[in-house]
């Protein structure tokens, strides 16, 4: 059991630290990003396998709000990876390189524009499953429920995070990517490498913590109206 939850975090937190690394394009250049990219996409796949059977009760049981959310949300992150790794495969200079496929310009922002969405998408994604991975690292730690103090702490933690992820869109000049502007105002990793990756971090925990925290209101206010919702 214990083993099963670390196996089911450690995929999500690996594909987290490559979905960053594949970000630092011109801190690895070419071959290396194309590894790590190649990489998430296998764990992706071997993560969608751990969850096959989400996929396969989509059609049973009932819909509320919540769930429909969670659905389209996911069906939102297929398309946005599907647009990633098809573009993957056409600009690859290196790994795929072999493959008679037509490379372009566009392809290539195509490719930028839907990395940065996926990071917003990712976070989201993984604010719908934050109590799941509390529950799992409880379930790891052996603490079965947290103190009232514990909780607060936590919830502080997570208000200093969410102003620190705002602040982080505002260094990286993300609004710009997420709206297709592209900017020759690059990091340089000359200066500093790791500053890179903590605010990239601030920028998946915003969305991360927004929803996690919208879908605690939501569940309450559903709580008080009748009996509590099965969770997905
Ligand atoms: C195309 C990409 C992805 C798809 C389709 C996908 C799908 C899913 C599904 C269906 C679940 C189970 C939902 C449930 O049982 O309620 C899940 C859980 C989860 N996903 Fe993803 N996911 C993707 C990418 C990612 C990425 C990139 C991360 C992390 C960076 C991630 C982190 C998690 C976590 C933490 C959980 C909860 C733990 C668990 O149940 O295993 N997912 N995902
Ligand atoms: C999920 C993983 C991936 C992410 C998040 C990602 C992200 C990015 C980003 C943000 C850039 C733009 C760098 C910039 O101009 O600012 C880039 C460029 C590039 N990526 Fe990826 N990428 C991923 C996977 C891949 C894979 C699997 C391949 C090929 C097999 C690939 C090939 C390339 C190439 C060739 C470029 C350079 C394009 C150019 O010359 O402008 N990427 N990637």
């Amino acid at each position: 059991m214990v083993m099963n939850s670390v196996h089911r975090l450690l995929v999500p937190l690996a594909m987290a630290g490559l979905l960053l690394l594949s970000l630092a394009y011109w801190w690895l250049d070419n071959v290396p990003h194309e590894i790590f990219g190649v990489a998430v996409f296998v764990l992706i796949a071997w993560h969608i396998t751990l969850n096959r059977s989400w996929f396969a009760n989509l059609f049973r049981g009932r819909y509320n709000g919540r769930r429909m959310f969670t659905v389209l949300l996911h069906m939102l992150l297929i398309a946005n990876m599907a647009v990633l790794l098809v573009t993957s495969v056409f600009i690859s200079k290196s790994l795929l390189a072999f493959l008679p496929l037509p490379d372009s310009t566009l392809l290539r922002e195509i490719h930028w524009f839907s990395a940065y969405w996926v990071m917003v998408v990712v976070g989201i994604h993984l604010g719908l499953h934050w109590t799941r991975v509390m529950m799992l690292l409880r379930l790891i730690s052996g603490r079965p429920s947290g103190s009232a103090t514990r909780t607060w702490l936590l919830r502080t933690a997570a208000l200093a995070l969410a102003g620190f992820g705002t602040w982080s869109f505002w260094v990286l000049g993300v609004w710009g990517k997420l709206t297709f502007t592209y900017s020759l105002d690059f990091w340089d990793f000359t200066a500093s490498v790791a500053p890179f990756f903590g605010y990239w971090a601030g920028v998946i925990a915003l969305p991360a913590i927004i929803t996690h925290y919208l879908m605690v209101i939501v569940d309450l206010q559903r709580s008080r109206r009748g009996p509590a919702p099965r969770r997905l």
